[in-house]
């Protein structure tokens, strides 16, 4: 069957939510008129000059001219799929969610995506990949925009022009990190030790993966959870594949990027295609909301933090299958416009300050990538639940909104349609302390330690993947012009472990430096005593 067509003003429940672009059995222009040639421009005699009168020839040209839009200032490179998401029921105590609820079925749009290279750069580079889901639920479209790594380079939004600028191509030769000098990247991490937990997962074989169906996503942040009592949660959402986590090596992700630039957004269709669908399943952390935030020690509002999986099982609440590949990849993956704010009755943002400028950031920039504030109205990002805002005009605006001026109250035409009073959601009570009417600029003391969750992840480490890690720190440390950015890098090794340190000074020819923050007084923790490990404590 052909992409349904559907009004712009109509909310459907139906799959594809599609305006047909190719209707009829001819060719016409843009007005509809028929065209008899579009191979020929209209010219005063044989060879002679082209005429202004041909309108044909310049809508033609004149599209073309704007077929392009700014891609992404981040995660430029993606590949999206549709899907489905079904609930399982067993998040009703913490979540009232409906989404969530037994059986209940719900379309999803995923977009995969690298971080710092353009549209047209390679798949397998080693890099943090996106991994953003709309989940278009009958309460509104939820966004669960997750990375395939559970921590982040920073922990205040303010920060992430600065570590996306030192990440991307040098300003002078635009000559991309990957493939020339490292220094800015790496000068920016030495400098910012709280960048250490991403970069050592990064530098991990989680950095190459092996495709997109064989890797977890994560949310990162906490979220707070309201279940129908009104009662809140603290969480964290992970995705697990069904395929298992997979990786390539990095000779393997290297020759691959030359043979086949596109390798995981080939993998991704094939596999829809021939009907081999991947699958992950949603899971969920559950942590106590206390006033302090904090859970066995840990701030749960620092995002290079994770919460082990020992301490706090991830459990399942739904499952996600991804059945259908886009028809077009412009109208679909690169219009989908995602927002940590698109969010359900049953969950809610924290105070964490990176998700907190990711709220303002992500309605920012789509202003101006898909121009102007009617990008919801995209097919791809319109809810599938009724829509009835008080928004009008402005640039794209496909809805024809009938009615008297939209203002509440609103004693005209019995009001209608603004019959919007009814709050669905129980008032939260958040065991959060009231914000002090303090202004400041610095992190919480609680955010300080950098070091004992990278030296965690480290520990965690089989030997081969303790030697990938290192070869890959070696490699791409070795790509530094500047030594006192090596030598600073490897001072940062030296305070996660001292084996690491030395392995990769080994292989960079420089000392090995000593530690020069003292490790964390620990305590035994009652779970990671159980496995030989220890929990550190303020
Ligand atoms: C995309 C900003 C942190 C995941 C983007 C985009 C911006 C942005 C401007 C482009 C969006 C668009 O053009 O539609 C920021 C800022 C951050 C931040 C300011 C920190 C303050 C994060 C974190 C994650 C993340 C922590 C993961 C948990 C993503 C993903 C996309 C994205 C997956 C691609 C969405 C897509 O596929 O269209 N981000 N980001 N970002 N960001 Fe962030």
């Amino acid at each position: 069957t052909g992409p349904e067509t559907v009004s712009p003003t109509g909310a459907s429940t139906g799959a594809p939510q599609l305006v047909n672009g190719q209707q009829g059995d001819f060719l016409t222009t843009s007005a509809g008129a028929r065209l008899y040639d579009t191979d020929h421009s209209l010219k005063a005699g044989e060879r002679g000059p082209t005429l202004l009168q041909d309108h044909h020839l310049r809508e033609k040209i004149t599209h073309f001219d704007h077929e392009r839009i700014p891609e992404r200032v981040v995660h430029a490179r993606g590949y999206g799929a549709h899907g489905v998401f079904v609930g399982y029921g067993t998040a009703a105590n913490v979540c009232m969610s409906a989404f969530l609820g037994d059986g209940v079925e719900t379309p999803v749009f995923v977009r995969f995506s690298t971080v710092l290279g353009s549209r047209g750069s390679a798949d397998t580079v080693r890099d943090t990949r996106g991994f953003a889901t709309k989940f278009y639920t009958q309460q509104g479209n939820f966004d669960l925009v997750g990375n395939n790594i559970p921590v982040f380079f920073i922990q205040d939004g303010i920060k992430f022009p600065d570590v996306i600028h030192a990440g991307k191509p040098h300003p002078d030769r635009e000559i991309p990190q990957a493939q020339s000098a490292h220094d800015t990247f790496w000068d920016f991490v030495s400098t910012h030790t709280e960048a250490t937990h991403h970069v050592m997962w990064n530098m991990s074989d989680r950095g190459i993966p092996r495709s997109y169906r064989t890797m977890e996503g994560f949310g990162v942040h906490t979220f707070r959870l309201v279940n129908a009592d009104g009662g809140t949660s603290l969480a964290k959402f992970h995705w697990k594949p069904k395929l298992g986590v997979h990786s390539l090596v990095w000779e393997e992700a290297q020759m691959i990027s030359g043979f086949d630039p596109d390798f995981h957004r080939r993998d991704l269709a094939d596999a829809i295609e021939s009907g081999a669908y991947p699958q992950w399943e949603l899971g969920l952390q559950v942590l106590p909301d206390t006033p302090r935030q904090t859970f066995d020690g840990i701030d749960l509002l620092d995002p290079t933090k994770i919460v082990p999986e020992e301490l706090a099982p991830v459990q399942p609440v739904g499952i996600l299958t991804l059945n259908r590949n886009p028809l077009n990849y412009f109208a679909e993956t690169e219009q989908v416009a995602f927002h940590l704010g698109n969010l359900v009755p049953g969950i809610d943002v924290t105070d964490d300050p990176l998700l907190q400028a990711r709220l303002f950031s992500y309605l920012d920039t789509q202003l101006s990538r898909l121009a102007g504030p009617n990008f919801n109205q995209i097919p791809i990002n319109r809810p599938h639940a009724p829509v009835n805002d008080m928004l009008r005009d402005g640039f794209h605006q496909h809805a024809v909104h009938a009615g008297v001026a939209p203002y509440r109250p609103n004693s005209l035409d019995g009001g209608n349609p603004f019959e919007a009073g009814i709050e669905e959601r129980p008032f939260v009570e958040v065991a959060q302390p009231l914000p002090k009417a303090v202004k400041i600029r610095q992190s919480p003391t609680s955010f300080a330690d950098h070091f004992t969750q990278p030296r965690l992840f480290w520990l965690s480490l089989s030997p081969v993947e303790k030697e990938h890690l290192v070869q890959a720190f070696t490699f791409e440390l070795g790509k530094c012009y500047e030594q006192t950015i090596k030598e600073r890098e490897l001072l940062v090794l030296a305070n996660v472990d001292p084996t690491l340190c030395a392995e990769v000074a080994k292989g960079l020819g420089l000392p090995a430096p000593a530690a020069t923050v003292r490790p964390k007084k620990v305590v035994p923790s009652p779970v990671l005593s159980q496995i030989g490990q220890t929990w550190p404590t303020d």
